[in-house]
């Protein structure tokens, strides 16, 4: 709930004064997760032409699933049938991930549960969706499953427990009889949480899911496709908090893990070359999904978009043609590359 009155903006007085188009003072980026250790946020906004702050009051919600569990499949997932293969061009053939099988991260919801989507669209025949929350994990899985046809199953994982991911991806080898695939898009935010008082264990905490998580993950299906010896193809979705910093909300563990994820993705790609895997980030901007949907982010998205040059948040869909890219053929001489989608953010 907006708690508490607008306060006319003294401290930032250069902000206020600035023509619509010029107020630009800092890059921004995104945040999904409410604040967690404050009863309330200082939040800028636009009053008319006027910059305003607000004391925003946020519940702690944390990672809270979707509610309805799946809210965020925009659309049913359509199976892709085989007797179109042999009408595809060769070009179009290499955006297809023909019999290939796939592990997603964080696909309980959000960006991770539509580019799982569009991987079940594009020809996979076996997927693992991995997830901490129980209940958003089985529905994505049954519902692509019972919508395309292909095989999908869930397991309940924390990215951070080595031997649980190690065991589970050990399962989704021996199930699908090989591992292709890996999308890591398990995250967290934390944002609107000051550097001078970020508490410790948050820090360690968002470095450990966001970074550690992922390394851990990239390692136990790497080891899968270099034993395979058929190569692979990795997607980190890192932010592009990565390289830049967010405004107004201050989240510097964010924005670091996320330059850690574009850094790691490429020291993965040169090590792991050899072994026919590749390794790209996907950077997205601010994006529109379920957790950026909440009354006490409306302030700051309304500067989000006002930054953004496509003057939009993006769709919760609109990363899945580049996972597709990515994952295929298509893509076969680009490793260690970090792409951002993010609606020309950041090109000023
Ligand atoms: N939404 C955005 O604006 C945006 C922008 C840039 C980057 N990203 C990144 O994209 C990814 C997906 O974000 P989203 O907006 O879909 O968020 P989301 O919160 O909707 O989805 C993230 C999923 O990850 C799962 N997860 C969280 N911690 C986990 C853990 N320890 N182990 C296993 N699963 C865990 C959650 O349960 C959730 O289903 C994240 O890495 C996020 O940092 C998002």
């Amino acid at each position: 709930m907006l708690a508490s009155s607008v306060l006319r903006n003294a401290t930032r007085p250069t902000l206020r004064l600035l023509p619509k188009l010029q107020r630009r003072p800092l890059p921004a980026a995104y945040n999904t997760s409410t604040k967690l250790f404050d009863p309330s946020i200082s939040a800028l906004g636009y009053q008319g032409d006027e910059l305003t702050e607000q004391e925003v009051g946020v519940g702690v919600q944390g990672n809270a699933p979707v509610k309805p569990p799946g809210a965020d499949f925009g659309r049913a997932a359509m199976p892709l049938s085989s007797n179109v293969y042999p009408l595809l061009t060769p070009t179009l053939n290499k955006f297809t991930l023909r019999d290939k099988v796939a592990v997603v991260t964080g696909a309980g919801r959000g960006l991770g549960l539509n580019m799982a989507q569009a991987l079940a669209e594009s020809g996979v025949r076996g997927l693992a969706i991995l997830d901490v929350q129980q209940d958003i994990g089985d529905q994505s899985a049954r519902e692509l499953s019972r919508q395309t046809g292909i095989d999908a199953c869930f397991y309940r994982v924390d990215v951070r427990d080595e031997d649980e991911i190690h065991e589970t991806v050990q399962s989704i080898a021996d199930r699908f009889g090989r591992i292709d695939i890996l999308i890591n898009a398990a995250g967290i935010a934390d944002s609107n949480i000051k550097a001078e008082t970020y508490p410790l264990p948050a820090f360690r905490r968002l470095l450990d899911i966001n970074i550690t998580g992922t390394f851990i993950t990239a390692q136990a299906c790497a080891a899968h496709m270099i034993s395979s010896r058929r190569g692979g193809s990795i997607i980190n979705i890192a932010s592009m908090s990565g390289s830049i910093v967010n405004f107004p909300q201050s989240q510097c563990s964010y924005n670091a893990s996320k330059a850690g994820v574009i850094q790691l993705t490429k020291s993965l790609a040169a090590e792991w070359a050899e072994h026919g895997i590749r390794v790209n980030s996907i950077s997205p901007g601010y994006m529109d999904t379920a957790l950026n949907r909440v009354p006490a982010l409306e302030a700051q998205k309304k500067i989000w978009v006002e930054l953004t040059p496509q003057k939009r948040l993006g769709g919760v869909d609109d990363l899945n043609c580049l996972a597709v890219f990515l994952a295929g053929e298509g893509s076969g001489f680009m490793t260690g590359a970090d792409c951002r989608i993010d609606g020309g953010y950041t090109v000023w």
